[in-house]
């Protein structure tokens, strides 16, 4: 599949059968996030892979009851590195957001060429997330999702026309 077929085809899902994930396959979900571009190429993030059942089931309950988040084999936790990241990238921002983001679309667009669903997770309580995942202080945790094989078909949800978010020469 091209690129475009793979963004156009991806769903967040929130419904998993639990089988296990390939090793070979959960390496090459990995490593489309490893290959992700980063201000001054710093890289500044980890990745926490999640299969123990109880850990799963904290993550769940950190991100308020978002049960389908330990029904999938494996949770990834996206965690950012504000103190190695670039302090000032662009306007005003640390870069580590920015990084760690594009990162974690990688990753998700990876899952979806294999035929894994993932649903990027936002809504969560970070400080117990942290605890659940023992991640240290200085470090945040960004996004989860979870990694697994898809037990529903979602249709699309309708995007803004082009028409509408872009312009040229001028902003308008
Ligand atoms: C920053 C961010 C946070 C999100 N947080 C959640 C979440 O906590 N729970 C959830 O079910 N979906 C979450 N989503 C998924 C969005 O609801 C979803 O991407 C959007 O409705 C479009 O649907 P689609 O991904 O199927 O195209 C989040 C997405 C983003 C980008």
């Amino acid at each position: 599949m091209s690129v475009l077929e793979i963004i156009r085809d991806r769903r967040s899902v929130r419904r998993y059968n639990g089988d296990p994930v390939p090793e070979e396959t959960l390496a090459r979900v990995l490593e489309a996030a490893r290959l992700a571009p980063s201000a001054k190429n710093i890289q500044p993030w980890k990745f926490v892979v999640v299969r123990d059942r109880a850990t799963k089931i904290g993550l769940a309950k950190a991100a308020f009851g978002q049960s389908f988040l330990s029904e999938a084999d494996i949770v990834v936790a996206a965690c950012g590195l504000p103190e190695r990241a670039y302090p000032r990238q662009g306007s005003y921002m640390n870069s580590w957001p920015i990084d760690l983001a594009i990162a974690f679309e990688h990753l998700i667009l990876q899952a979806a060429e294999e035929g894994l669903g993932t649903c990027w997770i936002g809504a969560f309580d970070e400080t117990a997330a942290k605890a659940v995942l023992g991640v240290p202080g200085e470090v945040r945790v960004m996004a989860m999702t979870p990694l697994g094989w898809p037990a529903e078909s979602p249709a699309p949800r309708g995007r803004k026309p082009l028409s509408e978010i872009v312009s040229y020469d001028r902003y308008r």
